[in-house]
């Protein structure tokens, strides 16, 4: 059985999806790896680091790898160019790439998609969407302190005192809590809100003040854990409550989000007109739609001296810690399938069935 790594072919994408260190430890689980040449480069893996973790390097990985893992969806000609049978192991997210996962249907490759493992505590150490919400988190806060005009802590300078930046986090689930964390080793003064009343504690246990809003309605979030969408009038609610909040902030990062639908709009441009001139808002919901209404995905904006900045694959602008994250979501994922008999896949596994979507 061999298990193959491709250069990732996407636009500004320098992660790779399994680093030499993990490489390793599949290696030792008996799985032959190969790895095109150059794959690991811009994650800061050499050809020669896979070489002494135990893998070949190969110019043609697809004609030789019975499992291919991928930071991305595969594109048609890779898919076109698999062996009949192999099996793919990426995030595929689907409801984008449909003529991708019709082409993995039609030539029988049966595809996991690493977006839809389940949000249970077994699967937690597969979780490639917490790992890469903790980045995006983390780098959304530096993105911010890198454009405001202001120092985020408090500085007592023999050219006088400089109160610390406020900074208001929107959404506080795994990237909001990692957003909050890093505003906080900054040393800002950090406030947050979510829909979710769950997450007061955390919050405060960062050091950061949960902005209490009465929504009006208390069922905000669903057995699964994930926020529900809020009513017009709850909606209408937390904008009036968040909008001093807002116009005080130095740097707003937003990050609230609704599996599966667009992102709920919550910064209305008069928000944003209120804001301080050299203040940032970072809206990590871009892709989605954003969560402020003046938000262009990919894009930074200057609007009356308020940057909107809507990154898009903030990850990917860590690539060596992202690249190890996935790395280690992904050998726990292949975990599931490799027994003492060999590559084995048991469909009565709910973390197998929730992420196949072809090839079955
Ligand atoms: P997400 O990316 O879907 O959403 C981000 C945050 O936005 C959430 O905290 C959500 O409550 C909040 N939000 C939605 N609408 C909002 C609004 N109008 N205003 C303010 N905030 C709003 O969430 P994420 O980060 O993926 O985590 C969701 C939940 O899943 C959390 O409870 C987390 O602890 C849980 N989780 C469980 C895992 C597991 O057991 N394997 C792994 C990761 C997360």
């Amino acid at each position: 059985m061999k298990l193959g790594i491709l250069c990732e072919t996407a636009e500004n994408e320098p992660r790779v999806a399994l680093v030499p260190d993990v490489i390793k430890q599949i290696c030792a689980l008996g799985i032959e790896c190969v790895v095109e040449t150059n794959a690991g480069n811009r994650a800061g893996c050499s050809d020669q680091s896979y070489i002494d973790a135990g893998a070949t390097i190969s110019p043609n990985v697809l004609a030789e790898a019975d499992i291919i893992v991928k930071v991305n969806c595969p594109d048609e000609q890779q898919i076109a160019a698999m062996k009949s049978g192999a099996i793919v192991i990426a995030p595929i997210n689907g409801w984008k790439n449909t003529k991708e996962v019709e082409l993995l249907n039609s030539r029988g490759i049966k595809t996991f998609a690493l977006e839809l493992i389940p949000r249970i505590s077994r699967a937690q150490n597969m979780d490639i969407l917490s790992s890469m919400a903790c980045v995006a988190g983390y780098k959304a806060v530096l993105i911010a302190a890198n454009t405001s005009a202001k120092f985020f802590p408090m500085m007592m300078t023999a050219a006088g005192t400089v109160a610390p930046s406020k900074v208001l986090v929107i959404g506080a689930g795994v990237a909001g809590l990692q957003a909050i964390a890093t505003a906080r080793r900054l040393g800002a003064i950090v406030e947050a809100f979510d829909v979710r009343p769950a997450v007061k504690e955390e919050v405060q246990s960062l050091g950061a003040k949960f902005i209490d809003i009465d929504l009006g309605e208390t069922d905000t979030q669903t057995a699964g854990g994930y926020a529900k969408e809020l009513s017009a009038d709850a909606r209408q609610r937390q904008q009036n409550a968040l909008a001093k909040h807002i116009a005080m902030a130095d740097a707003v990062i937003s990050t609230a989000a609704i599996p599966g639908k667009a992102a709920p709009r919550i910064i209305t441009p008069a928000m944003v007109e209120s804001m301080k001139s050299g203040s940032v808002i970072v809206d990590l919901a871009a892709e989605t739609g954003g969560n402020c209404e003046l938000t262009r995905a990919g894009e930074v904006q200057n609007i009356n001296g308020v940057t909107i900045i809507g990154p898009i694959n903030l990850a990917a602008q860590l690539p060596v810690h992202a690249s190890a994250m996935f790395s280690k979501n992904v050998l726990n994922f292949l975990k599931l399938f490799v027994k003492k008999e060999g590559f084995v896949l048991h469909f009565d596994d709910e973390i197998l069935v929730a992420t196949c979507v072809a090839g079955r």
